[in-house]
């Protein structure tokens, strides 16, 4: 086995990936906590009690005994939030995308996404041996051409807020073109629960994460009682895994009593605002996201990965996001706000990026 010429190939495209250590002391920009979740004491606290209640583990998968009255409650409570039918828990927002899509693997003739979708819904296509059709990012035009192009039973498929760019989809449209062409449609809102009521057209499929906005871990699916019933006997990311810890279901109740109440949510928003208006007066080439993903696009990787590194000396943990994760050309940093910044702190970093620059 010789891996060191890819290795070292990697190396020179600056492309070569490592897991940094997080440093407390450093201010993170970069953590899909958006909502400052992972670490609120309620959370916590019912993460504690979860485990005193029902052990650390699951000790199985949810059709053998991993499914406590714990998962039971949040799938109820999901299903709830979300005014659809029923919910069906999966261990990461990855294994759910893989899971709805193996499921559907005799059912669909054709797939096409938007062309900026997770790459967890390209593994997904791939996965079932489909071609991996891609329209033009949020492009209606697009996915109407290739759409023409099809027969049979089709899926379409979206992010809702994607993940690299922080902008929307438009659902509306989106699954209206997919109805007219007795196509299903699938949304991905992994970076969109918690920030903003979910928006689930009829009889469509809607896939969220637990590990981003609620910050806890897992995921879940919802949908129709017959797709979820049928998820439940064909999708085989739920069959053969164990299920999440009851104690991290605890802990993802509380965090969905918390979004309900919509503090957290607020200050994020304060926090979008004040960054924005902060990068234009400092004359910052940012996109004006809405949401707390905020990309700075600085159009390579060595570019990208030394103002990271600049910005670490710093004390600011921000991550170089490189092709091909995002496309050639749009190296960036990926700037994520959490509602527990303060606007010292995102001051300082939008100064500091300015220097870097
Ligand atoms: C749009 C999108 N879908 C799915 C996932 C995977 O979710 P998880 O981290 O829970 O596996 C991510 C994670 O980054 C994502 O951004």
């Amino acid at each position: 086995m010789n891996f060191s010429q890819t290795l070292f190939a990697l190396k020179q495209q600056h492309l070569y990936r490592s897991a940094k250590v997080v440093d407390s002391g450093c201010v993170n920009f970069c953590s899909n906590d958006y909502l400052g979740l992972k670490n609120h004491s309620q959370v916590i606290k019912a993460f504690k009690e979860g485990a005193d209640e029902f052990g650390v583990g699951s000790g199985a998968a949810h059709l053998v005994s991993g499914h406590s009255k714990a998962h039971q409650a949040l799938e109820e409570a999901l299903a709830k939030y979300t005014k659809q039918q029923r919910v069906l828990l999966f261990s990461s927002g990855y294994s759910a995308n893989l899971g709805v899509f193996s499921a559907l693997k005799s059912k669909l003739d054709w797939v096409v996404q938007d062309k900026l979708n997770h790459a967890s819904l390209i593994d997904a296509n791939q996965l079932i041996g489909l071609p991996v059709q891609r329209y033009l990012h949020n492009d209606t035009n697009s996915l109407k051409k290739k759409i023409q192009k099809q027969t049979g039973q089709g899926l379409v498929v979206t992010d809702s807020i994607f993940s690299m760019d922080g902008d929307s989809a438009n659902i509306d449209q989106l699954s209206t073109i997919a109805k007219h062409s007795n196509a299903w449609f699938m949304q991905d809102d992994a970076h969109g629960f918690g920030m903003k009521t979910p928006h689930i057209p009829s009889h469509s499929i809607y896939m969220a994460t637990l590990g981003k906005a609620a910050g806890t871990m897992g995921a879940f699916v919802a949908g129709d009682e017959e797709f979820i019933e049928f998820l439940i006997q064909k999708s085989r990311p739920y069959i053969y895994t164990t299920a999440i810890a009851p104690a991290l279901c605890m802990a993802a109740l509380k965090s969905l009593e918390l979004i309900q109440q919509g503090t957290q949510q607020q200050k994020l928003r304060a926090n979008i605002d004040y960054f924005y208006i902060f990068s234009q007066t400092l004359g910052l080439p940012i996109a004006h996201s809405k949401s707390a993903i905020q990309p700075l696009i600085v159009g390579n990787n060595e570019k990208a990965l030394m103002i990271s590194k600049t910005l670490l000396k710093q004390g600011f943990f921000v991550k170089a996001i490189r092709s091909p994760t995002v496309p050639q050309g749009t190296e960036r940093l990926r700037i994520t706000l959490s509602a527990n910044h303060t606007k010292t702190q995102i001051a300082q970093l939008l100064t500091q990026i300015k220097n870097a620059l």
